[in-house]
């Protein structure tokens, strides 16, 4: 087996389906909470698409629908109407177990705060998406001291997420999210709890692995410094879409 030592994985591709489509296709998407007069449209009709190997930037307000935007394309939350496709499948025809399935093989999630499991090292976090897929454990091994090493952290992996800084534990969970050769990256507002240096780091690092690993990457900030790494700029205002280059 050669695949864990691979630095590219053509195999995340290959399983998103039609490998000349977009990575995302989203369809008139439509998304509210409540009803009557205290329903909140947070979502009003948005269409985009994102070809394989960008990085696109989503940008737009607190409260502007960011989140729960990035919920609907990663198969957390269903849309009251509107299409998602993701690598060419289309999430309304994926029952609880594809749903699961999809989040778990090809999507990679980052979260503003982190989520690492405080009882297990940087080692061990970045191993538990195998684990859930029962990837042997020697490829296991492998897969992490690589992704590790990837994310500069080849010296930490015995540390615990209090034992490291808030850009390492940033790092630790890219990597994690790296686990399963993901073909698409969603990250909501990944440098949210970061001071600016470290979240240009962190910005910088995402951009090097859409490269060295192929992924696609969909990322809410509301942070204008972060903006440039973007291969295109998307605004979510009043529940739609507007397009920056
Ligand atoms: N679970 C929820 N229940 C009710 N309203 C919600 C819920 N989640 C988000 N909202 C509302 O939807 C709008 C968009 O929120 P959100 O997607 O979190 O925006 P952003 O991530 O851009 O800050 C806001 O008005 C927010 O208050
Ligand atoms: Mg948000």
């Amino acid at each position: 087996m050669t695949r864990s030592t691979e630095g590219r994985t053509g195999t995340a591709l290959a399983e998103g389906g039609p490998a000349d489509g977009p990575m995302v296709r989203i369809e008139d998407l439509h998304r509210s909470y409540g009803t009557g007069a205290a329903a909140v449209h947070a979502l009003r009709g948005v269409s985009f698409e994102i070809p394989r190997g960008e990085l696109v930037a989503l940008k737009g307000r607190s409260g502007s629908g960011k989140t729960t935007l990035l919920n609907l394309v990663g198969g957390l939350d269903a849309p009251d109407g509107g299409r998602i496709t993701v690598g060419g499948t289309d999430l309304s025809e994926l029952g609880e177990d594809g749903l699961l399935e999809l989040r778990r093989d090809r999507i990679g999630f980052i979260f503003q705060s982190f989520g690492l499991i405080p009882i297990l090292t940087a080692a061990e976090n970045v191993g538990v998406p195998m684990r859930l897929r029962r990837t042997d454990a020697h490829e296991r091994e492998e897969r992490v001291a690589l992704l590790l090493s990837l994310v500069g952290l080849g010296d930490h992996a015995q540390q615990r997420p209090g034992e490291l800084s808030g850009g390492q534990q940033q790092r630790v969970a890219i990597a994690r999210a790296l686990a399963n050769r993901p073909a698409l990256l969603i990250a909501d507002e990944p440098t949210g709890q970061l001071d600016a240096e470290t979240g240009l780091a962190v910005m910088h690092l995402l951009r090097a692995v859409v490269r060295s690993e192929g992924v696609t990457v969909l990322v809410a900030t509301h942070d204008p410094q972060l903006l440039g790494f973007a291969d295109r700029v998307l605004e979510l205002s009043d529940g739609h879409i507007v397009e920056h280059g």
